[in-house]
């Protein structure tokens, strides 16, 4: 297994270009499923394992693909089959995106149940209650969602989300654009990935009014047709490399970015005691070393992101004063909170809300990576922490971070990668 060996200390001064976002590359490439027609071109498409493990999906279901620099070619032309196996699945909660293509394209389609939850309860309810609105007869037998439209086609209908998903407003807008009639969504994400999925689906020729808002009135239709198309930054990884920057007093300018998706990330690292400036496609965060306590509350978009909320208690722990950092979004995500105490953080959790006394002089150690965000925090509090922090377990971050440590070496870290046996 891969480690990361970071040696403290080292200020983060530079300037670099964002990756493609994960987040929209997963929907995006599931919607290919959606046509036969033709051959996608998909760019800047992040080199990372959960694009390779989406792919691999893919290509069980029959789909070709080819990637290379990150331009990702993808065929749905001959799809096989229909089962997305559990081998696959469990790697990637993601993979449920395959549902709503396959069903509104086949009138059919299985998919094992996800397993394992990295952070509390992570259920698929709403994915399914989508799927049933929309006319699918849904069971769940031996582990597998099977998902069948009643006469081979789905059928447009309202749909009315009880909480925002990401996830399953994604496969909603999916199997809704194949679907006969209409389709109104409520209270569906409006989170950028979403919004860039709804741009991808009308070049490929549907009809979706009201994108990146809650409120989605989507018009069926039988002709999709493939297209070329260029992936937008990620958000999250932005985020993190400016929290990179922030935490050790130094400076850092990402270009590639729109800094509209990052607003609410950037009005915490000023009140954080950041400067921060904007162009149209860049950002640049200057810190001082000095950093003020900031509350933090992660919810749906266009709020602060629970994709954040990790880095940002890591951040907090050098700020002078206490911080409250609450997640409304997934309310146990706190595996990172024990390891960063290991590091000599000083974090208390009260139900959805972490504490965080700053500021702690942070001393190197071994450390274990939980998921992937959870990962980036420890990554950043190696960057602060005395002396050598191992992050053991990096295959979490590597699922979600393009070359992290490749990026945070060249603007000026010491982080060198290597292999160790953990039994
Ligand atoms: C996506 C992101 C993830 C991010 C999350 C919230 C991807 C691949 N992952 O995950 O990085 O942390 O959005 O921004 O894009 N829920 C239900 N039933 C469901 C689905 C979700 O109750 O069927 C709940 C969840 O438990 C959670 C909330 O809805 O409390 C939001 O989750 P959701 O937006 O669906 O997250 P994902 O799409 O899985």
């Amino acid at each position: 297994m891969d480690k990361l060996v970071i040696r403290g200390g080292r200020r983060i001064s530079g300037s670099i270009t964002a990756s493609g976002s994960k987040n929209t590359s997963l929907p995006i490439i599931a919607a290919t499923l959606l046509t036969g027609q033709g051959t996608f071109t998909l760019h800047h498409i992040p080199d990372l394992k959960d694009i390779l493990t989406f792919t691999q999906l893919l290509h069980h279901l029959g789909v070709e693909t080819s990637y290379s620099g990150n331009t990702l070619k993808v065929s749905s032309r001959n799809v096989e089959s229909l089962q997305a196996p559990y081998e696959l699945v469990k790697k990637m909660r993601a993979s449920i995106y395959v549902l709503g293509p396959l069903l509104a394209r086949f009138g059919h389609a299985r998919v094992s149940l996800p397993g394992g939850c990295a952070f509390g309860p992570r259920p698929i309810d709403l994915h399914l209650l989508a799927m049933e609105k929309l006319g699918a007869t849904i069971t769940i037998e031996t582990g597998f969602i099977d998902a069948t439209a009643p006469d081979g086609k789905l059928h447009g209908a309202h749909i009315d989300f009880p909480i925002s998903s990401v996830g399953a407003t994604g496969n909603a807008v999916m199997a809704a654009v194949l679907a006969e009639g209409r389709t109104t969504i409520s209270n569906a994400a409006a989170e950028p990935e979403i919004e860039t999925l709804c741009k991808f689906l009308i070049a490929m020729g549907a009809t979706i009014k009201g994108t990146g808002t809650t409120e989605l009135e989507i018009e069926g239709t039988d002709s999709l047709n493939a297209v070329e198309f260029h992936n937008i930054f990620d958000r999250i990884e932005a985020g993190t490399l400016l929290a990179a920057a922030a935490i050790t007093g130094g400076d850092i300018t990402i270009n590639g970015v729109e800094p509209e998706q990052l607003k609410a990330i950037l009005k915490k690292f000023v009140q954080a005691g950041c400067s921060v400036e904007t162009t149209v496609n860049s950002v640049t965060l200057k810190s001082n070393g000095k950093l003020l306590p900031t509350d933090v509350t992660a919810k749906p978009y266009p709020a602060f992101p629970t994709d954040m909320q990790a880095q940002w208690i890591a951040l907090m722990t050098q700020a002078e004063g206490t911080s409250n950092i609450t997640d409304k979004v997934y309310h146990e995500r706190f595996n990172h909170i024990p390891e960063l105490n290991r590091l000599g953080a000083h974090i208390e959790i009260r139900k959805n809300q972490a504490i965080v006394h700053g500021p702690q002089r942070l001393s190197g150690t071994k450390v274990m990576s939980t998921d992937l965000r959870a990962s980036a925090s420890l990554v950043l509090a190696g960057l602060v922490a005395a002396g050598t922090t191992e992050v053991l377990r990096v295959y979490h971050l590597d699922r979600g971070y393009e070359k992290i440590e490749v990026k945070l070496n060249s603007l000026g870290a010491d982080i060198s990668r290597e292999k160790y046996n953990e039994f």
